[in-house]
């Protein structure tokens, strides 16, 4: 909360003379005649100087010229009323207030896909989570990098090219609807026929080899994937500063391994490499034939970006069901001492269908994500068909967004395409349909709303409503960051729009008689459009201009 930062900051002056180290945090105050709280005396209740805290405190808090009123209450929460008149006339430095301190390179691994597989439902929420994060994090002033972070090596890979030679396909004409009929097929074979998997594993070597005619092959199919993604991915409004993958960081893995066995952080054990560090399961580096594991590659990979960038944290952006992994990898990377950075695993549930199973198309496939968004702008067009495509576009973008995180990441929830396309309730047709509301009202007026102050006499209980609602962007802001929630600042979108149609709805605006009413609900509507926009901003949504 920095708008309150000298208030903070005092506060927490005191505080640490008085019993260490301590921080203060601010709260959405549960007394709705108040903003914030602070409830970290709570604890100091007991304190035998908690008199004299609370007197120093009272003192600050009078000096703050953002705080209008407040109180002490015996169990000593502290609540604060924000002056609406001074919050008014900074509301516009919002972007300054939530730039964090101590800005930081933070990377954030999200996407995923891997060749021969199409991007389907399941890269869904890592896709947006991702995005919102990057966003959330950038508006937050620190420096991040997007990284795909391809699967396009080993095993898999190996499969697909040893099918296309055993079936005599002709790699040149291949597309890529062939390429995912191929992948399963392959994949399939893989299990049941043992001549195949013996020949796929020797091109597996061959690949780790670089043998050049495999590679060749290995590059026309992941162009073919990647043409194929990109063209999802810009469906859906989303792209990567790095397309880095698991192929980038073969060849580092050979003296990753060295070393690590001559420092006596691994060791072989019937031929394959098993971490010394004390756990359970125990920690697998390389399998026993030598072939490399997901996390033997995840651990060159953060070799490998520590190496071209200074990386100060990593979030990725995984599946739950990844957890064991992501929990070695940070163990692991702790105990191999590849540095201090910080590592976190940002995980999230699964998406189902209405009977609660993981959302598969008939066929039983994982639904692929450009159908997803097809079905979705068309179901769009048939709610209102004078859309423009360009609108139509970033409806359905919303709708994919705002339903995925609206939604707590940990939890599973089922995609509904008729609520999420709802006018009403907590979706993403409801908040840019408030949103196009305010434009319309600001460009129906002809008045210059950027030169009128606020009459605060005349502020009615639905105009102040929504200016306390605003209030807590930094709060909410700074939940999502602290916490990578982005659904915190989703639930507010919602929050404002609804306080928005409430002071809409409650009269014609501009119609009202009085002046300074309709200049008042004006200039609200003003700071909503770019409090609404700025949230949009914040979970990958852009906003539409009608609808
Ligand atoms: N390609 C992986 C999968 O399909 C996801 C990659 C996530 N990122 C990572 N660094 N492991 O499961």
């Amino acid at each position: 909360m920095y708008q309150l930062l000298n208030l903070i900051n005092n506060l927490e002056n005191v505080l640490g003379k008085t019993v260490g180290v301590e921080s203060i945090s601010l709260r959405i105050s549960n007394n709705p005649k108040f903003d914030f709280q602070i409830n970290n005396l709570v604890k100091l209740q007991n304190h035998k100087h908690i008199k004299d805290i609370e007197s120093s405190f009272s003192e600050i808090i009078d000096n703050e010229a953002l705080i209008k009123s407040f109180e002490i209450t015996d169990t000593y929460f502290i609540n604060l009323e924000i002056d609406i008149e001074k919050f008014s006339n900074s509301f516009d430095k919002i972007k300054k207030y939530i730039k964090v301190r101590h800005p930081k390179t933070v990377l954030i691994d999200y996407g995923g896909p891997n060749i021969g597989k199409p991007l389907h439902v399941g890269h869904l929420r890592s896709l947006n989570i991702g995005k919102s994060l990057y966003r959330i994090y950038s508006l937050a002033g620190h420096s991040v990098i997007s990284d795909i972070h391809m699967g396009d090596w080993g095993m898999p890979i190996a499969q697909i090219i040893t099918y296309i030679e055993e079936k005599q396909i002709d790699i040149e004409n291949i597309n890529i609807d062939d390429l995912e009929k191929i992948y399963p097929e392959a994949s399939k074979l893989y299990l049941k026929d043992d001549e195949f998997k013996d020949l796929a594993q020797a091109n597996n070597k061959r690949l780790n080899e670089n043998n050049s005619k495999i590679l060749k092959k290995w590059k026309k199919l992941k162009n073919i994937s990647i043409k194929s993604i990109k063209e999802t991915l810009d469906a859906l409004n989303h792209r990567f500063d790095l397309w880095m993958g698991e192929s980038d960081v073969n060849h580092l893995i050979p003296e990753m391994i060295q070393k690590l066995e001559s420092e006596g952080k691994i060791s072989l054990d019937d031929g394959a490499y098993i971490s010394n560090l004390v756990s359970e399961p125990k920690i697998l580096i390389t399998k026993s034939d030598g072939s490399y594991l997901y996390l033997t590659t995840d651990l060159a990979t953060v070799l490998n970006r520590l190496k071209q960038n200074k990386i100060d944290k990593t979030l990725y952006i995984v599946d739950k069901r990844q957890n064991l992994h992501f929990e070695q990898l940070i163990k692991s990377l702790n105990y191999f001492d590849f540095g201090d950075e910080e590592y976190h695993h940002i995980a999230f549930g699964t998406i189902n269908d209405s009977n609660g199973n993981p959302y598969k198309t008939r066929e039983g496939d994982a639904k692929k994500l450009i159908n997803l968004f097809k079905e979705t702008s068309l179901q769009i067009k048939k709610i209102n068909s004078d859309l423009d495509d360009g609108t139509n576009k970033l409806l359905a973008n919303t709708v994919l967004t705002f339903s995925d995180l609206k939604t707590n990441r940990m939890t599973d929830y089922k995609f509904d395409l008729n609520k999420f396309t709802n006018t009403s309730g907590k979706t993403g047709i409801y908040v840019q349909y408030a949103f196009v509301r305010a434009k319309k009202l600001l460009n129906g007026s002809s008045i210059n709303t950027s030169k009128i102050n606020l009459n605060i006499a005349d502020l009615d209980e639905s105009d102040l409503s929504l200016i306390r609602g605003m209030i807590k962007f930094e709060y909410y802001f700074n939940l999502a960051l602290e916490n990578n929630e982005p659904h915190h600042l989703a639930d507010y979108l919602y929050e404002l729009s609804n306080l928005f149609n409430s002071m809409y709805q409650n009269q014609n605006i501009l119609e009202n008689k009085k002046e300074t009413v309709k200049f008042n609900k004006l200039k609200i509507s003003e700071f909503f459009i770019s409090y609404s926009a700025l949230l949009m901003e914040c979970l990958g949504i852009e906003p539409v201009e009608k609808m």
